[in-house]
């Protein structure tokens, strides 16, 4: 291949195929790696898995979802592995489906679609208003920013479940829908999904359920013999759930299922145009054109698996958790944030700088997510546990211990550099020296990233947000 300095972005000449994949090898050399170290990002279920996966999407990679007359393949795919989730979710008839691209893009769609709904059945709603547990995930206000919905926050208890008792205070009649998680991504905690559906099917409005992490999670845990409380279609006021695939169903990105309890509420998710001098257009989700690999993958592993399958992965991930969660309430200097439902879970330092000792985790090859503060919640130590790090929890844990000797107490970050940040969309700041003076090289955070994350930390989400923008801004071409 031509020598990096002399490569040009669009070569003249076509490098050999060999050269090529070798190009994307060696861009892939720094990523994450699925080995059992990574404890956020990472959803494995191991090398055989993983091969089966690699040969679905493959087989599957030439169908465009686009129109599945000319492609029968993606809908038999699609009506397989939603017929599958409706099972799994306890449909009643009637109850129907979607494959999308990832579980933003099905809260997405849930949120158009009660948008929509609302638009058609409550014409007197001027500005619809959703009702959102601060624990919700972020693509909720992603969505309400999109469709034009209000987000009404509501508040969390101790152990980080949505408030019904805000809900109802703060209901009113223009909301058009209200969310629950099962679980919240940071804590893993489920929120009283059945006092928040009997609410919302008194008022008669909608509730979106976003098991995203939870989908593939929760019904086994149930076959398993573990406690879990209905969460999903059993109960009546219910009325869309959202589950990923490229999650817990292990299947490569690009596949997450909405679900609708009826066939009207889906008409409200979708789209058609005539107006314009091309094909006809009529689209089920955000894209026109779109792969249906993922899909392919997952179909292949749902099968593969079976729910045989699944229950055993849920086992080994839940008793990892119990491993961790048991490790952490017996070591001083940490403690949960809140006590999870499922196999992922914060925990915070009691009198340590918690950055550094994600820092120190980062230094003995473990991957960890720390995460600010923000409401209730500390800043904290996210993990996600799966399959592949599930039998690396006892190891993790030691390496737990050891890091939080002598750990220093919490480190607040040069007031200086606070007060810049906190100017941030109020003086014109030049980006690149931005990265520079956080220390932001390539779009590459240093190996120790405490000092950023403390920085940050003590930035207000408007802050937080405008400097995303600015990173990611610096990031791409
Ligand atoms: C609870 C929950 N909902 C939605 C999402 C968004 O999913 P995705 O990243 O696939 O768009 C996530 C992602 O972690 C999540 O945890």
């Amino acid at each position: 291949m031509q020598n990096k300095s002399t490569m040009t972005a669009f070569p003249e000449r076509g490098a050999s195929r060999a050269d090529v994949l070798a190009a994307l090898t060696d861009h892939r050399a720094k990523d994450l790696k699925s080995d059992g170290q990574a404890f956020a990002f990472v959803y494995d279920a191991g090398e055989e898995l993983r091969e089966l996966a690699r040969e679905a999407f493959a087989s599957c990679m030439g169908i465009n979802g686009l129109d599945p007359t000319v492609y029968p393949s993606a809908r038999k795919i699609e009506n397989g592995v939603v017929s599958a989730c409706l099972e799994l979710m306890h449909a009643p008839e009637g109850a129907v489906g979607t494959a999308t691209a990832g579980g933003t893009e099905s809260v997405l769609l849930a949120v158009k679609a009660a948008r929509d709904f609302a638009r058609k059945t409550r014409p007197e709603i001027k500005q619809p208003k959703m009702l959102l547990p601060e624990t919700a995930h972020a693509c909720f206000h992603k969505a309400a920013h999109y469709f034009g919905v209000d987000v009404v926050v509501v508040d969390v208890d101790e152990q980080f479940r949505a408030s019904v008792a805000d809900v109802k205070a703060k209901f009113n009649d223009d909301v058009i829908l209200i969310v629950g998680s099962a679980p919240s991504y940071a804590h893993g905690v489920v929120d009283p999904i059945a006092a928040l559906a009997d609410f919302a099917k008194e008022k008669g409005v909608l509730m979106h359920v976003d098991a995203c992490v939870g989908g593939c999670v929760l019904p086994f845990m149930r076959e398993n013999g573990e406690s879990i409380e209905a969460f999903d279609f059993e109960l009546p006021g219910v009325t869309s759930i959202s589950m990923d695939l490229h999650k817990y169903g292990f299947a490569p990105k690009g596949i997450s299922i909405v679900l609708q309890r009826n066939r009207q509420l889906r008409a409200a998710q979708y789209y058609a145009c005539a107006n314009w001098s091309g094909y006809a257009i009529v689209n089920a989700t955000t894209l026109g054109s779109k792969s249906v690999a993922a899909m392919g993958a997952a179909y292949a592993l749902l099968h593969h698996l079976g729910r045989e399958g699944y229950r055993a992965k849920v086992r080994s991930m839940w008793d990892a958790t119990k491993l961790l969660v048991q490790r952490i309430d017996d070591t001083d200097g940490v403690e949960l944030v809140a006590r999870p439902d499922t196999n992922l879970f914060a925990f915070r330092t009691t009198d340590g700088d918690v950055f550094e000792l994600a820092d120190r985790l980062t230094e003995c090859g473990w991957h960890v997510q720390p995460t600010y503060a923000f409401g209730r919640s500390p800043a904290h130590i996210h993990l996600t546990i799966d399959p592949g790090n599930a039998g690396r929890a006892g190891a993790f844990a030691d390496d737990l211990t050891k890091c939080l000797r002598d750990l220093p107490a919490p480190i607040e970050p040069p007031a200086g550099v606070v007060a810049m940040l906190s100017q941030l969309g109020e003086t014109e700041v030049d980006p690149e020296m931005l990265m520079e003076q956080l220390g932001i090289k390539d779009g590459q955070l240093p190996h120790r990233a405490a000092d950023i994350h403390r920085l940050i930390n003590a930035a207000p989400p408007d802050v937080r947000q405008q400097l995303l923008i600015l990173f990611i801004g610096e990031l791409f071409s």
